[in-house]
């Protein structure tokens, strides 16, 4: 159904787990309508459909991308189509708006970001949790310069998928589709994160390992980096350790620490004392042991970011340069697999 007071429209690639955060964001949203959905799980895209009332639905994602009353397409499909439907979203003038990782490719990635600046099209990445008031306020602390020079920092991200979550995915678990595992699809949000404030990783020593599940891609991750600002690294993540540990991003620098667990902030100072600031509000921010607790917060502001990018012609915050850096060091641990040290 149109209304005409929403100023962008959207179609939508993929019905799944995390679309369904999507479609409930847009449909919050004065800014945005969704006007046209593709899966080729048609019982899936009629549900969605029907719940947000969009009169168009279609198998085939091309023809999403050929119609003509749309100004961007949100990807939300298994990790290896991503490029795919982005590039065809771009060749038909389509901004586009791709679920994280932004491929599971380095030289993919790199031919979006130079199709859409060829295009002048703009070409974002879900990576919500940049919009956390805990990840802004540490940007500010990190740029005020009240931790002083960072030396360590660690990413450790301990969310337990049981058995299930794999077998009943057809792409979960496999490296053609999903590209990885516990690294690139759980980790990932705290990786961007720390790549956003700390900046990029210039060496790396990678090890990754299946433990627990029957799939062929990694359900255990490790590494060790230097940053380009001479920083050290560590990072460890899991999807078989039952512990269920929250997701946690620190960094320390000589005159104090920060810890992102979630959306809650602590300041180590350098007197001994720490300050937590909660910014959930009583609201999920995501979850250790269930992927679809998440508060829709983060998932507005950037959305709302992504339309006002169109809208005042400027680059998105999370735009494809940026959504890039995570899948660096991803790639980059995958490659070194105990063997050899990488040079980004
Ligand atoms: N930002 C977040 O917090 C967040 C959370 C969960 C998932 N995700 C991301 O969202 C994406 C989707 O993950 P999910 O968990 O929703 O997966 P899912 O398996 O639940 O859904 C994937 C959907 O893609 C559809 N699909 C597959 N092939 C297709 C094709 N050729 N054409 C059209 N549709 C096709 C499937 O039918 C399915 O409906 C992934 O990139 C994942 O990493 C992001």
């Amino acid at each position: 159904m149109s209304d005409s007071k929403k100023i962008l429209k959207a179609g939508l690639i993929g019905t799944g787990s995390s679309a369904t955060n999507i479609a409930e964001t847009i449909a919050s949203l004065d800014i945005v309508e969704m006007v046209g959905i593709a899966d080729v799980n048609v019982d899936g895209a009629k549900s969605l459909a029907e719940k947000y009332n969009v009169e168009y639905i279609t198998k085939n994602y091309e023809e999403l991308c050929k119609k003509d009353n749309i100004d961007f397409i949100i990807i939300s499909t298994p990790h290896a189509l991503h490029y795919k439907m982005a590039k065809c979203a771009l060749e038909n003038n389509k901004h586009v708006l791709t679920e994280k990782p932004i491929t599971t490719k380095i030289s993919h990635a790199e031919d979006l970001i130079k199709v859409a600046r060829e295009k002048k099209l703009k070409l974002g990445v879900h990576f919500q949790c940049r919009f956390f008031g805990a990840v802004k306020k540490a940007e500010d602390m990190i740029n005020s310069g009240v931790l002083g020079k960072i030396l360590q920092v660690n990413v450790s991200v301990m969310w337990h998928r049981p058995h299930e979550y794999y077998d009943g995915s057809n792409w979960k678990g496999k490296w053609d589709l999903e590209g990885g595992s516990s690294l690139i699809n759980q980790a990932i949000h705290p990786l961007d994160e720390m790549v956003h404030l700390v900046g990029e990783v210039k060496t790396l020593f990678g090890l990754m390992g299946v433990k627990y599940h029957n799939i062929e891609t990694e359900d255990n991750t490790a590494a060790a980096f230097v940053f380009q600002n001479g920083a050290f690294g560590t990072l460890q993540t899991s999807t078989a350790t039952k512990a269920a540990f929250p997701a946690k991003l620190t960094i320390f620098g000589v005159e104090g620490g920060l810890e992102i667990d979630g959306n809650i902030l602590t300041y180590h100072k350098a007197d001994g004392t720490s300050e937590v600031t909660d910014f959930t509000a009583g609201g999920q921010v995501g979850s250790a042991k269930d992927p679809k607790l998440f508060s829709l917060k983060a998932h507005s502001a950037l959305m709302e970011d992504f339309c006002d990018a169109i809208i005042n012609d400027r680059k998105p915050t999370v735009n494809g340069e940026e959504g890039i850096k995570s899948l660096k060091v991803v790639r980059a641990v995958y490659e070194s697999n105990g063997e050899k040290i990488i040079h980004l």
